[in-house]
């Protein structure tokens, strides 16, 4: 083989994947699990596209998956990065920028939340010493309470970042209006959501910024991955600062003097002319990805509007078949945000307070019958180990959140789950209520 022989090792390369065996699926035997990837030849290829370029930072994948991802998400810029975690750090950080002047966000800042959902929506919040308030939930959407949020504001308040619940939108309007009326900026985690949409404007186009994860979990996979979305260039600015270092250059790597001006900057108490490609803005990270990463993230984009139909099938199978069981008697099925159109990242249940069913007894009985099953991330996330001398306020009664904790699971929804192991999962369902209530 010589060096020009890349399309035979990509040929290779996509024989290898459509030659490999899929398992049949053996109800009681295969694993449902709550979440995984779909991967195919495409992805495989790219991953090896991107292998010989042996670029291996960040590159041109890179480059065309986050023109992809803005295009999709209806936002003027996409910046990658290694997870969803490192985007909501990126993103928060970006704002406790001294380029924000007076706007900035300082230390001692409060920032509004929800106490239900997953811990690095908050978790960046603290690690810029700024203080978490959290308010509660609504039962059956598992988003934030807008009423709450709102009589949660004071003078100290000068951000709110929230996730769309599990894929369903939060209400975004009432949120934004909030935002706005008060002077706070707004991150939308959207990390279980790409693909939702509310009024029928994509989520993560709302807010000052927003973020993805590309965990093998979510509705497209990089393995590892992230990315924040803003349609602010002071923003995109600032993340890539934050994530590159903290440098003021924003050269990409490999290039010099995009600025045209790289030897004729005074910054700081830097000396005249000091190269701009080592002049720090921020104390920031490396948080950049690799464009293997990229490459298969850029493959998937192309197939996600089918992985979010599939996930909305399932969702609607697992409505109607509870439903029509009358399970709903003993079941809080999960209801869409009015106005919204979910992108499903899982199907969550709670056990009504009546109901004989303990939450120990059905995700033990489903999961000795190989069906997958969540709860909702850190529950109540004030009760977590991790939050132990942790400064935080408590702004209503986190009784929903509670109850989350207590008495909510899920299942999965994501296109793994087929005709098959779903009508299995309704089987199962019908039946454990019978036996557990018996
Ligand atoms: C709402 C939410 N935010 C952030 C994250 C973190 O993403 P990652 O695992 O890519 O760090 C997750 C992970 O599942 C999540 O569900």
């Amino acid at each position: 083989m010589t060096v020009t022989d890349r399309e035979d090792v990509l040929e290779s390369c996509r024989r290898f994947m459509a030659g490999k065996p899929t398992a049949d699926f053996i109800p009681g035997e295969t694993y449902i699990p709550p979440s995984g990837k779909i991967i195919d030849e495409d992805d495989l290829v790219n991953l090896v596209d991107a292998s010989l370029d042996m670029w291996l930072t960040t590159g041109r994948f890179a480059s065309d998956f986050e023109a992809a991802l803005a295009k999709k998400m209806n936002v003027k810029r996409a910046l990658l990065t290694v997870s969803g975690s490192a985007a909501n750090l990126l993103a928060f950080s970006a704002l406790t920028s001294r380029k924000l002047r007076d706007r900035r966000i300082l230390p001692g800042s409060e920032v509004l939340t929800v106490a239900a959902g997953f811990p690095t929506t908050i978790a960046p919040i603290v690690q810029n010493q700024c203080v978490p308030v959290f308010v509660d939930i609504e039962m059956g959407t598992y988003n934030v309470n807008v009423s709450q949020l709102e009589a949660a504001v004071t003078q100290k308040t000068r951000a709110i970042i929230l996730a769309h619940a599990l894929g369903n939108p939060f209400n975004l309007p009432a949120v934004k209006e909030i935002a706005d009326r008060h002077n706070l900026f707004l991150i939308e985690d959207c990390c279980d959501a790409l693909g939702a949409t509310f009024d029928g404007k994509s989520v993560g186009s709302w807010g000052d910024m927003s973020t993805l994860s590309f965990y093998p979990a979510h509705h497209i996979t990089m393995g590892e991955g992230g990315a924040i979305m803003t349609n602010r260039k002071i923003f995109a600015r600032l993340v890539e600062s934050f994530r590159d270092w903290g440098r003021d250059c924003w050269c990409p790597p490999g290039q010099e003097n995009t600025c045209n001006n790289r030897f004729g900057w005074k910054l700081g108490d830097l000396p005249v002319g000091y190269d701009h490609k080592y002049t720090y803005s921020h104390l920031g990270y490396n948080l950049k990805t690799t464009d293997m990463n990229a490459a298969v993230g850029l493959s998937q984009i192309a197939k996600v509007d089918d992985f979010i139909a599939a996930r909305r099938d399932n969702f609607d199978y697992f409505s109607n078949a509870f439903k029509s069981e009358g399970l709903d008697e003993h079941f809080i099925l999960p209801s869409a945000t009015p106005g919204s159109d979910p992108s499903w990242f899982g199907y969550l249940i709670t056990i009504r307070q009546d109901s004989p069913l303990r939450r120990r007894d059905v995700v033990n009985y489903l999961e000795r019958h190989r069906i997958g099953t969540r709860l909702f991330f850190a529950g109540n996330i004030t009760r977590q180990p991790a939050f132990e001398g942790v400064e935080h306020r408590v702004a209503s009664p986190l009784v929903v959140s509670d109850t989350v904790m207590n008495d909510t699971f899920w299942i999965g929804v994501w296109p793994g789950i087929g005709h098959a192991e779903r009508s299995y999962i309704a089987e199962v369902f019908t039946e454990m209520v019978k036996r557990l209530t018996s």
